[in-house]
């Protein structure tokens, strides 16, 4: 109880330091700005950073769920919360994408937005309530505490098919670079928000072509250690749905990741790619070396991710439900 006050106290004085900054703040060209709610919902921050931390304090893996489920929105369509929408009778939504495997974390997202309706109705959007969750599970897992910008709105469109343009775990490193560039994003930024994978866990059936009948000319995946490899197909012998961790503290924001691939233990070949390619070799080693570093980059790779192709006011709305378009 002692630590969950601690963590209350240190919520408060990060609100009363953003608050603070946030004054001299101007308004982004994209209508975006760091004290969006401070007039219409001045609680929004807080209501959202304290139901991730009861949420996390009671399951630790849901905060790599948020930080998962807030990037898979940002690639299909931007920022726009179309992630949360539900299935309908005449829709498949993007959740129901087999690539939503490990997308956890849908509940945190609702309470929130539960209160905040009751608090300020029809005034933060189901986006931004994602983008601040995300941010602050980053944070009580351990990692960079950073602000950003409000004011997304919410999309109308949430379809199965856009779930294509996702980066699959088995692109190679120059695959990579191609794909988050298309995004705006340098190698380097590609590297660093791959660090995410700091947190959570994948599944057998997106490793299991790197240990049997790899190519023509290797039985297992050569850029895989092969005590590793061993562990791997352990983990696969209980199914293709088994979990496999990243790295050795799966709730834990560190810099582990990237010391694993420097050992030849990157799980997926997305992961290993990073450090077998010389184009990325040297940031992995930066960050393995750098722990400080890689925090910096990776929040500033997380707020640019943030802001991608937002939706203003007239293009977009403020759902009532996260789950559900406004009719
Ligand atoms: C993920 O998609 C599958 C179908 O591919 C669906 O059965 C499952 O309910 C979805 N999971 C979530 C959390 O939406
Ligand atoms: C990555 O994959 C692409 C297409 O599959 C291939 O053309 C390219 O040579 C690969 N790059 C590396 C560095 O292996």
């Amino acid at each position: 109880m002692a630590s969950a006050n601690m963590v209350g106290a240190i919520v408060l004085l990060m609100e009363i330091i953003a608050l603070v900054s946030g004054v001299r703040f101007q308004l982004g060209a994209n209508g975006l700005s760091m004290e969006y709610y401070m007039m219409s919902c001045p609680f929004a921050e807080p209501i959202v950073k304290n139901t991730v931390n009861a949420a996390l304090q009671s399951d630790p893996t849901l905060a790599a769920g948020l930080v998962r489920m807030h990037f898979h929105d940002c690639f299909i369509q931007g920022c726009d919360a179309s992630i949360l929408i539900d299935s309908t009778k005449g829709n498949t939504a993007e959740k129901d994408s087999p690539a939503n495997l490990s997308l956890r974390g849908y509940k945190i997202i609702d309470d929130a937005k539960e209160q905040l309706e009751e608090q300020c109705p029809g005034v933060v959007s189901c986006a931004d309530i994602l983008a601040m969750a995300a941010r602050d599970a980053v944070f009580f897992a351990g990692g960079p505490v950073y602000d950003i910008p409000k004011g997304r709105k919410d999309g109308r469109r949430s379809k199965i098919e856009d779930t294509f343009n996702l980066p699959s775990p088995f692109l190679n490193s120059s695959e990579l670079v191609r794909m988050f560039g298309q995004h705006g994003f340098t190698a380097q930024e590609m590297v660093a928000l791959s660090g995410a994978h700091t947190l959570g866990v994948t599944h057998c059936a997106s490793f299991k072509n790197r240990l049997k009948n790899f190519d023509s000319t290797h039985d297992v995946d050569p850029t895989l250690d092969s005590g590793f490899a061993s562990a791997l197909s352990k983990t696969c012998s209980a199914g293709d749905n088994a979990e496999q961790p990243f790295d050795s503290s799966r709730n834990s924001f560190d810099n582990d990741y990237y010391n694993a691939l420097q050992r030849k233990s990157g799980v997926l070949v997305s992961d290993q790619t990073l450090y077998s390619s010389p184009q990325t070799r040297s940031f992995v080693n930066a960050y393995a070396m750098n722990q400080a570093m890689f925090f910096f980059h990776f929040q500033q790779a997380m707020l640019k991710m943030s802001l991608l192709d937002v939706k203003q006011a007239s293009q977009g709305e403020v759902r009532q439900t996260c789950r559900v378009i406004n009719t």
